[in-house]
This record gives C-alpha cells, sequence and structure tokens, in this order.
C-alpha cells in the first residue's frame, strides 16, 4: 500500500499535546491550552517528538477491530507479541534476543526512571552525554541521584564523544550508571560501533552500568547503520539494560507500552522487584499490547514509506535553510526526526532566540538549552509532518530572521 504523508490531518479534538498547548511566548515557564489548529495566525508545533501522519494502516485496522469488540479488561502480553518483538529485533537489527528478557513499562520515560531507582544509591552520579534529552535529568534527581554529563563536542557540523572526559568522570568511583541515547536526541548522531565499543569498555573497565535508549533505532537515514549496543558483545549485554519501544518507529506514544531488554537475569530482577514495589507490571494495556505486535509484524511497509518521506523533508530543509538563512545551520542527523539547529550566528540570547522563533515566527521547537546548556543558541525541529506545514514553518522563519 502506497501512503499519503503529505495530506494535513487535523489533530483537533484528539486531546494531542503537540497541537493542543502552546508555550507563552512571553513567559515559557508558562504553557496555555490552544484552540487554534488552522486560523492564519495559529502557532506551528513543531516540539515534542511524535509523528503527524497516522501509523501504519494494519495497526489502525486492528486497533478499531479491537474497539469494536467492546470488552476492555485486564490484558497480558501473549507469547505472539514477545516473538514479534524477538523477530523485529533479529530481521531489523541482527539482534539475537530471547523473549524471557523483555520487560514492560508504560514507556521509556518511565523506565528510565525505574532504572535510575533500581541502580542508584542516592547521591551516586549518573554520567550523561549533553546536550540530551532533557527527562534524563528529572529521572536522575528525581530518584535521588546526581547528574554528571561528559558533554559531546561539536566538531565543525558532527557531534563527537569525548572519550578521555567520559573516561575520567566513569572512573570516579561515585559513577554507577551511564545513560547512553543511541541514536543520539537531539543531535541526530547514530554511534558508530567502534564509538560503542570504547564507551562500553570504559563502563565495563569502571563497572559503571549502561542503560542504552535505543528509542530511536528504527529511524535511520539511507547509507547509516545502527548498532544494538547489547549485540556487541557478551560482556556488554550483561553490563546492559536496552529501553526499545514501537513508539517512535510507528508513532504510538500515546499508547503507553515499550520493552525493555535486559539479557542478564540479575538486573532484569532487580527492575522487576522495582516495578512490583510500585504496583506494576503484571497488566498491560489491550491497545499497546496489540498496536506493538501489529507494527513489528506487519509496518516495514510503511516504516520505509515515512523514512523516505522523512529524509525529504530533512533535503527541504537543509536546501531552505542554506539558501534563506544562512546565519542558522543545520546539524544534519544520522537517524531520528529531529534536528538540531544551530542559531548562534544569529547573535541572540535564549530568551530573544526564543521570542524571534515563538513570538515572531510563531513556530514552537524545543529550545535547546532544555537539553543542557551546551544546546544554548540552538533549536530542535520535528520534521514528521507534512512538507506543507515544514514549508510554512520554514517561511515563516526565514520571515522573522530577514524581516
Ligand atoms: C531518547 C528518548 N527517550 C525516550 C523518549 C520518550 O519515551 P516514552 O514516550 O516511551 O516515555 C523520547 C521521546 O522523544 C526520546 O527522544
Amino acid at each position: 500500500m502506497q501512503y499519503d504523508f503529505d495530506r494535513e490531518i487535523n489533530r483537533k479534538d484528539t486531546q494531542s499535546a503537540k497541537w493542543g498547548v502552546i508555550q507563552d511566548p512571553g513567559n515559557p515557564s508558562r504553557w496555555h491550552a490552544t484552540d487554534d489548529y488552522y486560523g492564519e495566525d495559529r502557532v506551528l508545533p513543531l516540539w515534542v517528538a511524535d509523528m503527524d501522519f497516522p501509523a501504519p494502516q494494519p495497526v489502525v485496522d486492528a486497533l478499531v477491530r479491537r474497539a469494536q469488540h467492546g470488552i476492555y479488561g485486564y490484558t497480558i502480553r501473549t507469547a505472539a507479541h514477545d516473538r514479534a518483538v524477538v523477530d523485529w529485533m533479529k530481521r531489523r537489527h541482527g539482534w539475537a534476543i530471547e523473549p524471557g528478557w523483555i520487560v514492560s513499562t508504560p514507556g521509556v520515560v518511565p523506565a528510565v526512571n525505574f532504572l535510575v531507582r533500581s541502580f542508584t544509591q542516592p547521591g551516586e552520579k549518573v554520567l550523561v552525554q549533553q546536550p540530551v534529552y532533557y527527562p534524563f535529568f528529572n529521572a536522575i534527581e528525581n530518584n535521588g541521584a546526581e547528574i554528571l554529563s561528559s558533554s559531546l563536542i561539536l566538531d565543525r557540523d558532527r557531534y563527537e564523544m569525548d572519550f578521555d572526559d567520559f573516561e575520567n568522570k566513569a572512573a570516579d568511583p561515585a559513577t554507577t550508571l551511564y545513560i547512553l541515547c543511541s541514536p543520539h536526541n537531539p543531535v541526530g548522531r547514530v554511534w558508530t560501533r567502534e564509538e560503542l565499543i570504547r564507551v562500553g569498555e570504559i563502563c565495563l573497565k569502571h563497572r559503571v552500568l549502561v542503560v542504552a535508549d535505543e528509542i530511536h533505532a528504527d529511524l535511520i537515514y539511507r547509507g547509516v547503520t545502527f548498532t544494538p549496543f547489547a549485540a556487541i558483545s557478551e560482556a556488554m549485554a550483561h553490563n546492559t539494560v536496552v529501553c526499545t519501544a514501537p513508539s517512535k518507529t510507528f508513532n504510538l506514544a500515546g499508547l503507553h507500552t515499550s520493552n525493555i531488554i535486559i539479557p542478564n537475569d540479575r538486573l532484569r530482577h532487580r527492575l522487576q522487584q522495582t516495578l512490583n514495589s510500585c504496583g506494576m507490571g503484571k497488566w498491560a494495556s489491550p491497545f499497546g499490547v496489540l498496536a506493538c505486535e501489529t507494527a513489528y509484524r506487519e509496518g516495514e511497509p510503511w516504516l520505509e514509506q515515512v523514512m523516505a518521506y522523512i529524509e525529504g523533508n530533512l533535503d527541504y530543509l537543509q536546501g531552505f535553510i542554506d539558501e534563506h538563512v544562512p546565519d542558522i545551520r543545520v546539524i544534519r542527523p544520522e537517524g531520528t526526526y529531529l534536528v538540531w539547529l544551530d542559531c548562534r550566528g544569529l547573535g541572540l540570547d535564549k530568551w530573544a532566540l526564543k521570542h524571534l522563533m515563538l513570538g515572531k515566527a510563531r513556530v514552537f521547537m524545543d529550545e535547546g538549552f532544555i537539553f543542557g546548556p551546551e544546546g544554548d543558541g540552538f533549536e530542535r525541529i520535528n520534521i514528521a509532518c507534512p512538507r506543507s506545514i515544514l514549508q510554512d514553518a520554514l517561511a515563516r522563519i526565514r520571515r522573522a530572521v530577514t524581516g
């Protein structure tokens, strides 16, 4: 089946977070509900990471059939579901996992919170690489640990890990956990096998447990290869908790289903204990597990098409910015539909930049500094939308910058 990603679909009355709430341009700590989805003056929301595209048709059909059944009682994850996850990891990523390694959580962010709680003591340090997905910060601090950043280095247009700094920080006896973001949100790097081996070996040497957040693993551009961290070696597998989900891949975030894959029995039981202590982990959401199984079984043609479309959006964005707004630099991602824009050439402080983009251009992106101070002067734009919306957003940015 051929999908039409050009079609703008009104998300009004769907309780969409992306479209339904907006930050106040004058006071970014305030948010308000909006009803303006179509007006000339509407704000274009290109912030939170969901797509403005419907999920694969087989998923929609399966959910409709399930909804029409009418009974939504307590639900279990079936062997067929787990088999679909196992097959997906093998087919798409060459990673052989066992069904018994899977632990379900209602999302990767909840999982990261549970993992910090399970594997750190109060006051211990958790290593991250800023700029990075900011809910990691809350997960660390809300569970009594401390954030320790080994910041990424921007070398021309490419972010690199700083291995010497990383090793110094991993060697701190208080550092017990590392959250790897692979592919990396927001800078779009798909870490190479060599890079992953280097950080992995440092973690093994200094007994730092790795949480590999691989939620974006399926969203990889042509010519780039994703390496599952735990597939590198037996030793890495036993020192790693891998967070996966069908939610970014197939636009299912609202269904709150993720699969945490843990080859090591001790680590898996520890997480399971934490989940039990919160009264969680026994039942599943009927729509979540069904969507996951169906997407992993039948969603591949959609995924191939959506990635080709998003890559077209990326080319359009790059061409437009290079030609019309040369003071902004596109950090071209290797994966994810999130693009990191270096706006430092505009010479604005972070609030002036926010005001320019949200107040004047009326384009709502995630401002770079929320990903850590290294992101100051950057914006993160979500390009998983019909091209017409992206074109409108870029034209607005051009007018706001040059007008
Ligand atoms: C790196 C990363 N992890 C986790 C999430 C969200 O996970 P979930 O919606 O499953 O809690 C996102 C969403 O953008 C993300 O970028």
